[in-house]
């Protein structure tokens, strides 16, 4: 038993990163691929709602709870596509585990780094599934602060080892050439979106801008590529022209949440999808042939973050990376709860 039930142990950027270089970035990438899948898996013992968005001109704030009836799990995190330009990251987040029988936290962490390497999982798992067997090279268009955490998901569990990089300001792509090498990749930079699909098995979109974008155009799309498409996230803002959509078989993570947040937006609210869960869990076969064009939607669900924050619970117990926070009040007699403040009145100095 906790004897003090005030402490909830607290995870800083500092400690997220520190946590990730002491486990390795691939090795973490895997395991919390095994985690998400197990999660997947059992995905009917869990509580789901679409999150809740609060929008603005510039951005969106979410809440993404979830429960599997022991923890409960939620995210805080932001959307804004124009921070960059101010010095800010586009998304950031921080998240809590509770324990469902007393209601008290059991945990508070930093969520960017830890939603970043939770995406490119699970767009990993995703592709494990769902890309053609045997693929080499993948195209990243937006290389943004998702990507080289998708290339590195990429190649730990599918064995990507040929990148082809596009965004629209090549410092972007230089940042990332800069920051992968040496960790196994082939690397070009294109000068154009066709320029990288050239040659490639698998795209991933990760782009950020509060709009319908066009990253991809029908033509663009050839049979039996797997497309991963992350940057579309929101009601507004998606990545793919709907003819792509059309062509393709389409698999997602929570459909009432997808249909309002992910590419199929722009289709009719009863077009057939495919849960990813039901791939994972044997119900349903994922790619099924060398020239379907697999989708996988992604829109990021509370289920992930859920299974990251578990993991990221098991690693601090084994590693202490991690402080303790005063974050609840806890006097003596549980109802004297104004006492104990007339008390630290008259001992102002007291802990
Ligand atoms: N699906 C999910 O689970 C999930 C999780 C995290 C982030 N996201 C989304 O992924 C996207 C990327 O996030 P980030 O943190 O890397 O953002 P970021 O702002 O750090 O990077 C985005 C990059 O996209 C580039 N870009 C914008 N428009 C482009 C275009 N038309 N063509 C090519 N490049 C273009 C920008 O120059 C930038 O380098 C965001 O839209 C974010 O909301 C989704």
């Amino acid at each position: 038993m906790n004897l003090k039930l005030n402490v909830v142990p607290f995870v800083s950027v500092d400690n997220m990163m520190k946590l990730v270089l002491t486990i390795g970035v691939e090795r973490f990438l895997l395991e919390l691929a095994e985690c998400i899948e197990a999660d997947f898996r059992r995905w009917e013992s869990f509580d789901k709602t679409p999150r809740v968005a609060s929008h603005s001109r510039e951005g969106v704030i979410e809440l993404m709870p979830t429960s599997d009836g022991e923890v409960y799990g939620f995210k805080y995190v932001n959307g804004h596509p124009k921070n960059t330009r101010e010095g800010r990251q586009t998304v950031t987040a921080f998240g809590v585990l509770a324990d469902v029988a007393t209601g008290y936290p059991v945990l508070l962490t930093e969520m960017t780094i830890l939603t970043a390497l939770r995406t490119a999982a699970t767009s990993a798992v995703a592709a494990k599934h769902l890309a053609p067997k045997g693929a080499r090279a993948m195209a990243i268009i937006g290389n943004g602060a998702q990507a080289e955490f998708q290339a590195l998901a990429f190649k730990a569990l599918l064995g990507i080892d040929t990148l082809r990089l596009y965004d629209i300001d090549r410092s972007a792509s230089a940042k990332c050439v800069r920051n992968l090498a040496g960790l196994g990749f082939s690397i070009t930079v294109c000068n154009s979106i066709e320029g990288a699909m050239e040659g490639v098995q698998i795209v991933t979109t990760v782009t950020a801008d509060k709009q319908n974008a066009t990253i991809l155009t029908d033509n663009m799309v050839g049979s039996g590529l797997h497309i991963n498409a992350v940057g579309g996230d929101c009601p507004g803002k998606t990545e793919l022209h709907a003819d792509i959509l059309k062509r393709s078989d389409i698999f997602v993570e929570y459909p009432p949440q997808t249909r309002i947040e992910g590419e199929i937006q722009q289709l009719p609210p009863d077009y057939p999808v495919n849960e990813l869960w039901r791939v994972i869990a044997g119900h349903e076969p994922g790619r099924t042939g060398d020239r379907q064009i697999t989708l996988f939607d992604s829109v990021g669900f509370a289920i992930e973050d859920f299974s990251a924050l578990r993991y990221v619970k098991r690693q601090i117990e084994q590693t202490g990376l991690s402080d303790e926070l005063d974050l609840l009040a806890d006097p003596d007699e549980p109802r004297d709860l104004f006492g104990m403040l007339l008390r630290a009145a008259a001992t102002p100095n007291a802990a």
